[in-house]
């Protein structure tokens, strides 16, 4: 067997933090706290965040971060949490939704089984239409339906998204896992339409690229984000050394040069509810869960 080490360490790092995030998240506690927290523990724990905690309420689905100053707080949402960490870019993923309501139990039922039923076929030569199959009929059978562009991930060093994308429905596609792959599963389970889309501001970034820029700010920042190694990372991360409206002004210009990509918040498209899980997967003889 290869040589397992950092992805076992970030895996359980990874489900250390988001057992620690449940005794976090109540009515009445700032979204920014927890992040903080949370990510706080991540490094406590001998790892670093493979991206920002995602924080994700009611219909977004994902690629929620807390801002710098960040008023949100936790009351009667269905709450996704969404976290990753990294030793030596090894990466783990792993989510959990909570729902404050109280109305929308099933629907995290739905999400959390896909993923169980997933883990009892998962294996070498498990094709992804299986996984998919699974996935979608396990959701439908609650009544509700999976969302069907985000996907399941191939992980790599310092890669958080690679191949195969691995679908939540039945797309027949006759791809086999393969031995010594890594990777994450999540579905996604909402009472809207199925799909999701972009929406507001993004808080997400991560570098992808190097090339020159004139702007001095822009500059000292590009220094700076190079230390993520390509990782995701949030606004609030730079906020104690530059003021916003700079680091807004440097990010633009990092765009605009090719250097940085922005991952917008993503919103169910008919505004339903939606849940998640997910854990991250080496496939092997027999399959480990790293979470
Ligand atoms: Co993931």
């Amino acid at each position: 067997m290869a040589d397992y080490n950092d992805w076992l360490r970030s895996g359980s790092i990874a489900s250390k933090a988001r057992e620690y995030s449940k005794t976090l998240i109540k009515p009445g506690a700032k979204l920014l706290d927890v992040a903080d927290r949370i990510e706080a523990k991540i490094r406590e724990l001998g790892a670093e965040p493979g991206f920002p905690v995602n924080i994700s309420l009611n219909e977004i689905a994902a690629h929620y971060t807390p801002v710098p100053d960040d008023e949100l707080v936790f009351s009667d949402q269905v709450v996704k949490i969404d976290i990753g960490t990294s030793v030596n870019g090894a990466i783990g993923d792993t989510a959990y939704t909570i729902d404050l309501s109280g109305r929308y139990s099933e629907l995290v039922k739905a999400s959390n089984e896909a993923l169980s039923n997933v883990i009892k076929i998962l294996q070498i030569g498990t094709t992804l239409g299986e996984i998919g199959k699974t996935i979608q009929e396990t959701i439908e059978s609650y009544g509700f339906r999976p969302v069907k562009n985000l996907s399941g991930h191939g992980l790599d060093r310092f890669e958080v998204h690679t191949a195969p994308s691995i679908p939540n429905y039945n797309t027949n596609d006759p791809t086999e896992l393969k031995k010594g792959m890594t990777i994450a599963i999540e579905p996604f389970a909402t009472d809207g339409a199925g799909l999701i889309k972009d929406s507001s501001t993004p808080v997400i970034f991560s570098q992808t690229g190097s090339n020159p820029v004139r702007d001095f700010t822009a500059r000292k920042v590009l220094k700076d984000i190079s230390a993520f190694n390509e990782l995701p990372f949030a606004t609030r991360w730079l906020t104690q050394k530059y003021t916003e409206p700079r680091l807004k002004l440097a990010f633009r210009s990092l765009t605009q040069a090719g250097n940085l990509t922005s991952y917008p918040p993503l919103v169910e498209i008919n505004k339903g509810m939606v849940s998640q899980a997910e854990h991250s997967f080496i496939i092997e003889d027999k399959v480990i869960t790293t979470t």
